[in-house]
């Protein structure tokens, strides 16, 4: 009986895989030119500001690099590490910029509230946000689905998890937009974005009464952490819970509007949270890791990492691989590397899961006969340097 579920779960994750390698999925640009391919899932390239560096560009590759002390996050932002990109904008001292001791501290602060122990909470909060958000979507024939909902529902459920007033939104909302791609941005737009996050930061911090139950009052109460800790958890959160899980559940509805057969297989699972991780791994939109720099020689699929050389995992290219290759077993797609691999894998991921199938599936099953517009503009692809997704998503929502 067992086996035999298995192999009709499997059916339909193939089904899902092969349906999704069929439609139009917005492809990124490779991050990185001069691309050298050397041993398979490895290439030696250059970076925008000009630095060689290796890039892995298949899921075995990235893993193997992600998961080795000597390929470090820390090494990389050292002041003497070269810059892969023209605008670095995460703190030397952010939970993505350390390791060690340091780094497991703050991981460990960042679970607290992210862990599956505070799911059952959550996840009511989630359902009840989607809910009321798509019970006062726009009463017409086609939305943008991008501004009504992909975009709006995130934001409500990271105020929340922060433990911020409903009436914050305005501001921290201009605050959280995306904070990885700096490079796609004007130097002005780029520190446009940085003052309205300090200032939010400051704000937030300076008056106690802003931040309740939540997140930011979890690090400003934990004993283990140093105010300017807190402030540090604090700016990762909003930088990376937002942008990242808005951007990815427009793509996972993309995918179920685009092709009808991915949408019905959704409605009809009983369990949709595996065909939704299968998705994102495919789609991840966070297309490359952050760099990391090699601390001491090693050998990767063939090729000599010297110590000092940088390396970006393609979690982009590595999905796009997976999905082209049908022998990839189905578990390895369910365990992608949309959300990193090794120490530094995102701690945000079981929060952003429950999101985007809580209201992929919601809103799947209010619309039964929701389609993408047949217009030509109808889906506007967002493609940044190290991100991708979409900014306008045109959908009929009954289209019987
Ligand atoms: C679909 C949504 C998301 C995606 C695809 C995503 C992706 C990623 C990836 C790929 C990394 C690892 C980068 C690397 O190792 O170079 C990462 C790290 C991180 N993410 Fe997410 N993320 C998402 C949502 C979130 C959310 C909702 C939060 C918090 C509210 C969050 C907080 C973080 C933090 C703090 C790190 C750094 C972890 C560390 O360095 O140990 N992310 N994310």
């Amino acid at each position: 009986m067992n086996a035999g579920v298995a192999s009709e779960d499997e059916f339909v994750a193939r089904t899902v895989l092969r349906e999704l390698s069929r439609i139009d999925r917005g492809v990124p640009t490779p991050f990185g030119t001069d691309r050298e391919p050397t041993a398979a899932g490895v290439e030696r390239r250059r970076s925008p500001t000009g630095v060689p560096f290796w890039m892995a560009t298949d899921s075995g590759t990235c893993k193997s690099v992600l998961g080795q002390a000597a390929v470090s996050r820390s090494a990389a932002c050292a002041p003497s590490a070269p810059s892969l990109l023209a605008n670095p904008t995460i703190s030397p001292r952010s939970i993505m910029s350390v390791d060690g001791a340091q780094h497991a501290k703050l991981k460990r602060a960042a679970m607290k509230r992210l862990g599956k122990h505070a799911a059952v909470t959550r996840c009511a909060n989630i359902l009840e946000r989607t809910r009321t958000l798509l019970n006062g979507m726009p009463d017409a024939a086609t939305v943008d689905l991008v501004p009504a909902f992909t975009a709006k529902l995130p934001l409500l459920n990271l105020v929340d998890l922060l433990g911020l007033p409903e009436s914050s939104i305005a501001e921290f909302g201009g605050a959280g937009e995306v904070f990885f791609d700096f490079d796609s941005l004007s130097p002005e737009q780029a520190a446009q974005r940085v003052a309205r996050l300090l200032h939010f930061c400051l704000r937030t911090f300076g008056d106690p009464e802003q931040a309740s139950d939540g997140a930011i009052a979890d690090f400003q109460r934990d004993p283990a952490l140093s105010r300017k800790e807190a402030v540090e958890l604090t700016l990762a959160f909003l930088t990376a819970g937002y942008h990242t899980v808005a951007g990815q559940l427009s793509l996972v509805l993309y995918a179920a509007l685009a092709s009808p057969v991915i949408g019905d297989l959704m409605r009809q699972s009983a369990a949709p949270e595996p065909l939704v991780k299968i998705l994102v791994h495919a789609m991840p939109v966070t297309t490359v890791s952050f760099p990391r720099r090699m601390t001491a020689p090693l050998m990767v699929d063939g090729n000599d990492f010297r110590s000092g050389d940088m390396v970006v995992a393609g979690l982009g290219e590595a999905g796009e691989r997976d999905l082209s290759d049908e022998e990839v077993p189905v578990a390895a797609h369910e365990n992608g590397l949309a959300f990193g691999y090794g120490r530094h894998r995102c701690p945000g991921e079981q929060f952003s899961i429950e999101q985007i199938t809580t209201a992929a599936m919601q809103f799947l099953h209010r619309y039964p006969r929701a389609a993408l517009s047949k217009t030509d503009d109808a889906i506007v692809w967002q493609a940044g340097l190290t991100t991708r997704g979409i900014s306008k998503m045109i959908v009929e929502l009954d289209a019987s």
